[in-house]
Formats: structure tokens, sequence, C-alpha cells
């Protein structure tokens, strides 16, 4: 069925009806029962490790300690490795001492060899082995039978590893050809009679090992994986006393504070085109980043699990399921157990790599985590303006009247995208002659306009001979192969495709070479790249992906490599980018797919949401669970890509995605048209509304994602990043923060006359950005809302710097002027930043930049460099200060550096004790101070 659909699409069949109720067809897509190594590992109880640590074989050498795990009923002993890494981190890696073959370690993800601490041993006694982890106080508990490890900070217990006795390392093997048929019968659980459970594990893990169906062969439909590796999956249990709540692990369509599993299937990260997700489940779908993180009141955590195959995450607590005045009344009578979270990893090969990251604060996580894999590239600034998309733009007609449209109804814009019907029967890097012969002029017209365009070029290339992508492609012998070694066929837009073998540098190579201007006929500079399907989508592969028996570069499996292959195409689109302006150019790439560290490498999106309330509700969740893993740079289909939006649908979803980094509208070939003038013109001025409060705050975007750069800041972020310790906040997904000052609560139910709103932090004040109402915090309110409310709040003690006057594009406003915002706490202080550079080149790194401070104490604003060492010449000059939250001053005099002084005009509002400084006059570069008296 999906695949049918799919392929009514592809033929541009246009349909008027709508399709009904949208479900996933769950049937395409394995449980973890359905997923032999998933059942296998799960099958394994909690119990006492079948493993335990040859404390005498320990190594200490200057930066890791090696000790040999042995399983007493298998032959294969393991190798642990455990490193203290500069950053208050520890590296856990698990390895068979001498596997039949090499197992995959995943390359390319991190984005150096992390730094080791010295470790050293400070205790010891028959059993255990104690460690100091490096500079942080840190110890390390190595128990040896059964084999567990602790992480202790001073007494507490922060963190153990294996402490469930889950570790199972299934070795490679030769296959046996008995015994095929029989299976082991799970050991059944008696939570009447725990002690025959304990006998029932040890005669359990007394069994000779069996091959069992499914370790040799699995069948999924009509697909059978012939896994000529037999068995090779590995899993892992992490207990975390004191944590009630976890987070991470993208993608799914889920809330923020993920759920626990007990009695549903694991998260499962495994990178698929999931055909019209469902939401509030923890199916796979596009991408997969495999960490997670635990947080309460007094620290922070992180759990990074490098491995790319498919992997399933259980999370169990021992308080789920108490209701909350049950957990109350065990507080308040001071007993009970101590909150505890487990959670499991398994995935189907490679090896055990995992991070430990000790935080303790949520920056100090993204910090580490930054370190490993790397942060936000900066986008160029026009890719957070806002991106008008639909499958498809149909021609250059369509292309110009659309253009026209933006102008016409003096709505900014800066990009206009191009779906699969651009290109010349969906060979990519190519035009359509017919509807697309003049591409240049095309571009020509839009960067008149100071517009940019982005056109989709997907992984899977179509088989024709008359193809040059095609043939070159064959040609180097760069295709993933099947396991008989011819190339890998698949369904996919094209019809009948290959797919290139993108884990191949020398593929990689080649990819990013296409995008030079000669070669990518009729493109121009302002032309940048959108890579759909990069799962890799394979509609009729199993669970539309690739065989996982399939083989890459370097004789991998799919299997092994399958999560990474999105990053991979993205990364080689990027590099392309970047090379066909010599280096110059910041690149913008969107992708669906993704792995940890494709932040490096530009955008994501959502994927194939719907026009549904709910859907736009999950927006939020979706996006802040990503960006707490490092990829800031995240969106989703504005209107919702399946279905046509009701215009109040419509109109709430651009308020929502003015507010979140990546703003696009974009939409299913099968819907009607739905640009923002198509809605009346109350709507549209809604519309228009909307688009401007997103351009005023670009600078503000800009900043927050060069701090996303610098220090791995999420631009988006979770209340609870930055109230801590304020639990109300710990599973709040309606409402988040955008860098550290302002708060936005978007209205994402239909028919809203009002919505709850709260506003966090003891002591704190806040104030509405449209009124300039001043709230005392913390509290919850009942704002009213109309069909023009953004509910959006500025955190006293914060400046922004806006640019208030919108143009037609982003790059209009580039030397505009700006107004600061700033709003004072109730120590009458605050504090901002501005980054600025010419908002396209890498000559950032060659110290082109500015970036501002602005401090507000005492009735003195003052604005100094926080890098000296940029310098960037601009235009831009500061025309308003806005101090909301003020007393009336009798005068203000502003003062350079050098002594010049001279009195400022000003206003008062009593109404709303907001002083607005008139055109203080200054360069944006300048240092300065502004008193009041
Ligand atoms: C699937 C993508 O998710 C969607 O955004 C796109 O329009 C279609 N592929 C067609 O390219």
């Amino acid at each position: 069925m999906a695949v049918a659909r799919r392929l009514l699409g592809a033929a541009v069949v246009f349909t008027v009806c709508l399709i009904p109720a949208l479900t996933v067809d769950r049937s395409n897509f394995k449980t973890c029962d359905q997923s032999s190594f998933c059942q296998r590992q799960r099958r394994l109880q909690p119990g006492l490790s079948s493993y335990r640590a040859a404390l005498g074989s320990a190594k200490l050498s200057s930066d890791k300690l090696e000790v040999q795990l042995i399983d007493d009923k298998n032959q294969a002993s393991l190798l642990l490795e455990v490193y203290g890494l500069v950053g208050n981190m520890t590296r856990i890696k698990i390895n068979e001492i001498n596997p039949l073959k090499p197992r995959y370690e995943v390359p390319d993800v991190l984005v150096g060899t992390p730094l080791p601490t010295n470790l050293q041993v400070t205790g010891q006694d028959d059993n255990t082995l104690e460690l100091s982890l490096g500079e942080t106080g840190h110890k390390l508990l190595v128990t040896g039978t059964p084999f567990r490890l602790d992480i202790l900070s001073g007494q507490d217990l922060v963190l153990s590893v294996n402490s469930r006795g889950l570790l199972h390392f299934e070795h490679l093997r030769e296959r046996k050809d008995t015994d095929t048929e029989k299976k082991d019968v799970p050991a059944e659980t008696d939570e009447e009679n725990p002690e025959e459970v304990e006998s029932d594990k040890e005669e359990e893990s007394k069994k000779p090992e069996v091959d069992e169906p499914g370790m040799w062969d699995e069948t999924f439909k009509t697909h059978t994986d012939s896994k000529p590796n037999g068995p090779s999956s590995v899993g892992l249990d992490f207990s975390l006393p004191g944590f009630e709540n976890v987070y991470g692990i993208p993608e799914h369509a889920d809330n923020m504070k993920l759920r626990t599993t007990e009695g549903t299937d694991p998260y499962r990260l495994y990178n698929l085109d999931v055909f019209q997700y469902e939401l509030y489940n923890t199916m796979a779908l596009y991408g997969s980043v495999p960490l997670l993180l635990a947080h309460n009141v007094k620290r922070t955590l992180g759990i990074f699990w490098l491995n790319a195959a498919e992997t399933w995450v259980d999370i169990s607590s021992n308080i789920a399921g108490k209701t909350l005045f049950g957990k109350m009344l065990q507080y308040m009578q001071g007993g009970g157990e101590t909150p505890q979270t487990d959670v499991r990893w398994m995935s189907e090969s490679g090896i055990i790599d995992v991070f430990l990251l000790l935080g303790p604060s949520p920056f100090d996580i993204f910090k580490q985590y930054a370190s490993l894999t790397g942060t936000q590239a900066l986008p160029p600034y026009f890719s957070l303006g806002y991106h008008q998309c639909r499958w498809n733009y149909n021609d250059e007609e369509d292309v110009r009247n659309v253009d026209a449209g933006f102008d016409e109804y003096d709505l900014p814009y800066d990009v206009i995208w191009l779906d699969i019907e651009h290109a010349d029967g969906k060979r990519y890097f190519t035009w359509d002659p017919h509807k697309f012969p003049n591409p240049r002029d095309m571009l020509s017209g839009l960067k008149e306009k100071r517009r940019k365009m982005v056109a989709i070029v997907d992984p899977h290339i179509k088989i024709d001979s008359g193809y040059r992508v095609h043939n070159e492609i064959r040609a180097q012998n760069l295709y993933i192969k099947t396991k008989d070694g011819s190339d890998y066929e698949g369904w996919c837009w094209p019809g009948s495709a290959a797919y290139p073998d993108f884990t191949n540098p020398e593929m990689r190579k080649w990819w990013a070479s296409m995008f030079s201007y000669d070669k990518y006929e009729g493109s121009m500079d302002n032309l940048f790249v959108w890579n759909d399907m990069n799962e890799p989508s394979v509609f009729n592969g199993p669970e539309v992906t690739m065989h996982k028996d399939a083989l890459h570069w370097g004789g991998w499996e799919h299997r092994d490599v399958h999560n990474l292959y999105g990053l991979y195409v993205q990364r080689a689109t990027t590099e392309g980018l970047i090379q066909r302006s010599g280096g110059k150019e910041r690149p913008f790439v969107l992708t669906r797919a993704f792995f940890a560290g494709s932040q490096r490498y530009g955008a994501v999106w959502t994927g194939d949401n719907a026009a549904e309330w709910d859907h736009l509700k999950i927006s939020i969740p979706m996006c802040l669970s990503l960006s707490l893993v490092g990829i800031s740079f995240c969106g989703a289909d504005v209107g919702g890509f399946f279905k046509s939006p009701e215009t109040e649908l419509l109109v709430r979803w651009y308020q929502a995605g003015a507010y979140q980094p990546f703003f696009r509208a974009h939409a299913h070939l099968d819907t009607p048209r739905r640009e923002p003038w198509l809605h009346g013109d109350d709507n549209m001025a809604v519309i228009r509304d909307v688009l401007r409060q997103r351009y005023t705050l670009l600078p503000f975007w800009y900043t927050l994602f060069y701090k996303a750069l610098s220090e791995g800041e999420p631009v988006m972020r979770p209340l609870w990043v930055e109230f801590p310790s304020d639990v109300s906040t710990f599973a709040m997904d309606s409402q988040y923060m955008l860098g550290s000052a302002l708060l936005v609560r978007p209205v994402t139910e239909a028919k809203a006359r009002g919505v709850q709103v709260y506003l966090p932090g003891d002591g704190e004040v806040w104030y509405d950005v449209h009124s300039y109402q001043r709230y005392e915090a913390p509290q919850t309110f009942y704002l009213p809302v109309t069909m023009n409310s953004i509910p959006v709040y500025q955190r006293g003690g914060s400046i922004i710097p806006r640019k208030d006057r919108p143009r037609r594009t982003s790059d209009c406003m580039q030397d505009d002027p700006f107004t600061l915002y700033v709003a004072l706490n109730l120590q009458g202080e605050a504090r901002g930043e501005l980054f600025l550079d010419d908002g396209h080149s890498f000559n950032y790194e060659q110290n082109e930049f500015l970036f501002r401070e602005f401090n507000y104490s005492q009735g003195k604003l003052t604005a100094s460099s926080l890098d000296p060492s940029g310098v960037f010449k601009t235009p831009s000059w500061i025309e308003r200060i806005v101090i909301i939250g003020a007393t009336k001053p009798s005068s203000i005099t502003l003062s350079l550096q050098g002594g010049s002084e001279s009195s400022l005009e000003f206003e008062y509002d009593q109404s709303t004790s907001v002083i607005t400084v008139r055109k203080p006059g200054v360069n944006i570069a300048s240092d300065f101070t502004v008193s009041l008296r």
C-alpha cells in the first residue's frame, strides 16, 4: 500500500481526493519480537551477570584500564577497556578478544581522539578495583564477580553499568548445522517464587550455546536476511539512581520525556522511511542519535552509545506507575526507594563503545557531547529566514509567480524549493527540459531579488545507461553491492535505482565534485541542496530500506553501517557545496536521515508529518529532543505534509514554526495549494505579522546559532535546561526557551480561547514581548488568546538585539540598524550578546566577525567586545534602545570611548514602564555607555 501510494506520487498522478485517516501500516515495520536479536537480548532477564571481570588480568596504562571479561558458559572472552576522558567523561569499550572477523567500530563520527586523563588505582580488594577518573574527583569501582562498574562522586553513586547483569555479547562463531530448529524457551519470570527464578537462571546460564532460528537467517514479510556472520548483537544495562527523567535518543514521534518501555516495545533507533508515521510511540523514524540524557535537580548525565547498527533502548523505572500521591506519600513518610531509571541498550552488531558524560550541569553535558561529535555548523544567515516549499513547484513560471506573490503581498521570504519533479525523470543533478529549460535564468531572477533556491538531490540513482551520473558511479564501481557482489538495485522515485556507497571516501569525493558549476549544469551560487530518502529509502526493501546483508566499502555489511548512511550523504553534499565555492562559502543542506554528528553538516526536519493539530504539537518535543543531542537546526513541515490544513491550523503552524529553528512550509503533491495569500486577507495579515516577527529576530537567532557552534549550546531548549532545579518543567512539551532569553508557548490547540502559560524562575520577572506586560515568576496563568497571539516572553535580565525594519529578504536587511531590547530583572540588570559577520562565508574563521556584549547595571548600558580578535566592518548602527521594566529617568546621555558625551532623546511610557531611547546613532561595533540619570 505504501509503495502503491508512493508510485502514484512518483508518476505525478494528480488527484483531488485527499488521503483519509492517516495511520502507519505497522505491519511494514518490525517489533522487537520480530527482530531476532532484539528478542534474544530482551529475553535475558535482570539478575546476576554471567560475566566476571578477571581482575588479575587488569592492566593499567597511562590512559586506560584493560580487564578481561569472562563468561564461563561461552568460551569467547571479552576485553573491557575503560578510559577516563578530559572534560569529565568516561569511555567504556567492550569487544571480543579474538573475534572470528573484525567487528565494526563506527568511524567518522567522533571529531578526534578524545583526550584521556590519568587513571590511578586508589584502592583494591579481592573482588574490587577502585580507580580515580581524573581531575573531577569521580571514582570508578570495578567489581570482579559478578562483573559491574559503578561511578561515584564523593559518596554518591552516580551510575552503574551491568548492575542488572544484562551484558550480552554474541560472539562471532562458525555455523553449526544441527539444532537450528531447536529454540530456547525463554525463562518465565515467576514473581511468586523468586528463588525458583534465580535457580532457573543459573540453569539457563549453564546451558551450552545452541543455534536457534533467526540467528543465521531471518525472514520478515517477503524478505530474507542471509546473515552470513550469524548472531553478533551486543547489549548492556545502565542504572541511574536518583533519576526519574530521561530524554534524547531521537528520532521518535513522542514526548520529550521518555516513557518506560515495560510492556511495550523498546525505543527503536533504525533510520526508516515511515509512511504516515504515528504519534506517541517508540517506533523508529528517519534518523537516530544514540545519546540519552538523564536529569534531576542535582545533576545531568549522558550516555552516548556509539553504534550505527539497528539499536533498541529499553527504559524502566522503579517508580513507574506510582501515582503522584503515592510518590508524595512516600516522600512525606521519608521512606521508600530512591527513584531509579534503568536503561538497556541492544544493538545488532558492532562493539560496545559507550561514553558516560558525567555533567554535572546540562551545559556541561552539551559541551562534553560537542567535544566528541562536534557542534552545529553555523548556518548561512539566509537559511534562518522563511523557506517556501511544496512538492512541487511545477515549472519556471510557477516559481516566478510564487516568488512574485511574496512581493505583491509584502511577505518576507528567502528561499523557494524544488522537489523531485524538477529533475529530468528523477535524474538528480538534471532539470526537466520542458518545465525547467532555463534554470540559470530562473536562479538569476531570484538572485536579483537577493533570494535563493534549494533543489532536491536524493541518493538513489536511476539505473539508466543514458544517465551520466549512473554511468560514472557504476564505472568506478562505487555502488553498494548485494551479498553476491552485483550492484544493489532497489525501487525508489525513479523506478529501478542503485545506491552510491557513501561510506566510501572515493564515492563522497566524486559526489562532492558533482556540485561544481560545470558538472551540475544550470546550478548557480544561490542554489542549495536538500537530501531526502537517505535512510536509505528502498520502496521494495525490507522495512522500506536496504537489505542488511548488502555490502559496503571495506566489506562491511549494511547491517553495521545502516544508521550512518544518511550522515555520509549529507556530509558529501556539504563538502561539495563548500568546494564549488573554492572553500569560501558556507553550505546549506537539509537532510531527512541523520546520526550523531550530523549537526556538523546542516539542518534536519521531522519528515512527513500531517496537517493535524497533534502533529503541530509534537513538532515541539521532536525538535527539543534533537536539540538535546546537538542537532539544533531542526524544523517540521509548516502546515503539515499530508492532508490539507484548515486555515486556523495553518496560521497556528506559521506562528509556531516562526519560533522553531528551521522554518519551512511544505506540502504533499496531492494537496491543494496553500501559499500564504490563498487564505483571505485577514489570515494573510496574521501570517505577514508572523514572518515579520521572525525576520526582526534574525540577529538573535544568528547569535544563538553562533553559541551552538562555539559552545555546543542548543538553540531551542527545554525549560529544565535553564531552570534545572524546577521539577515542574521536567516534562514540559508545550513551551520551551530560545537561548536563555525568550520563552515561547505557541498556541497549538484548535479553537483556543486561551492557553496556560508557566513562567519559571524564583525571583525572576518576564515581559510579554508584544505588550511589555510584566509577570513575576514563578507563576502559571491563563492567557486569553486571539488568532493573532503568539505568547512569547522575554526574560528579565536579558538583552535582545533586533532589526525592526522587515524587508523582502534577510539579505536586504543586512545593513539595517538595530534596536536593543533591554529587559530588566528585579535587580535592575540585564545582559545580552550579538554575533555578526557577512552571513555567508567562512571569513569569520579569519576573525571577520563581531561578538558584542551589552550589559545594563545601575542605570548604565555598556557595549563592549566579547572577543576582541573579531574585526568586522558594518554600517549597521543602533537606532533605538528599549528598556523594559524601568523607572523614568530625568536624562539620558551617551558617551563614546574617547570621551565625547551627548544627550539622547527618549520617551517614557508610564503604563508599561518602558523607556524608548531614540537614535543613539552609534555603530554596532562601537564601545559606548548610555547612562540614565
Ligand atoms: C519524502 C519527503 O519526506 C518529502 O518531504 C518530499 O516531498 C517527498 N519525499 C518527495 O520528494
